[in-house]
């Protein structure tokens, strides 16, 4: 978030993304302080049960936790669509903000680890594509590039210490 505001000053960036008008203002403001554990988090947590812990250690993660993990995220989608994204086209009103694509970029972690979650939601569904529009659809693909193919990396390049790392750290978050 500091990173992307630095950028939005130092480049003078076209002022939808960070509106000068303060109520406009206070909403991107607010998604961007709500977001960092109520949505980043789960997001993410999708990507390490299901891909990367597998992919890891070797050991599948019980479906109890993942279950837990999905409800989690579906809950996170739900407060999203209804109280940040509303029937609005963005968040911040019509013009796309530093907090769609903070948002957008959350909810496309999970689809690593085929977890779409914009499957149930047309409203979701539709926010997402005039992101995509917004941003230009080559530039959205190749920023997850990498991530698509997440699933198809050769892990057992991965350096054993890290490894080890990863399955100690894992150990102690038990
Ligand atoms: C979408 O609905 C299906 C079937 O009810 C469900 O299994 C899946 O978890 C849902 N996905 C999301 C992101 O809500
Ligand atoms: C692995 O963990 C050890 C002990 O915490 C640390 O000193 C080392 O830098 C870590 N190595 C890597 C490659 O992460």
């Amino acid at each position: 978030v500091a990173i992307l505001s630095y950028l939005c000053r130092k480049y003078s960036a076209p002022s939808h993304w960070y509106p000068p008008d303060l109520h406009i203002r206070a909403r991107v403001d607010e998604f961007m302080a709500w977001q960092h554990a109520a949505f980043q988090l789960p997001m993410k947590r999708i990507v390490w049960l299901k891909l990367l812990i597998p992919k890891i250690t070797g050991e599948e993660v019980s479906a109890e936790k993942i279950d837990h993990a999905v409800a989690e995220v579906k809950n996170s989608l739900q407060l999203f669509e209804e109280y940040f994204l509303q029937d609005k086209r963005f968040i911040a009103g019509n013009q796309i903000s530093l907090a769609d694509l903070v948002a957008v970029v959350e909810m496309m972690q999970p689809m690593a680890a085929n977890y779409n979650a914009f499957l149930n939601s047309s409203k979701l569904a539709e926010w997402r594509m005039r992101v995509e529009l917004s941003i230009g659809s080559g530039l959205f693909r190749e920023a997850h590039n990498r991530l698509m193919q997440l699933a198809d990396w050769d892990f057992s390049t991965l350096d054993p210490v890290v490894k080890e790392n990863i399955s100690e750290l894992l150990k102690k978050s038990k």
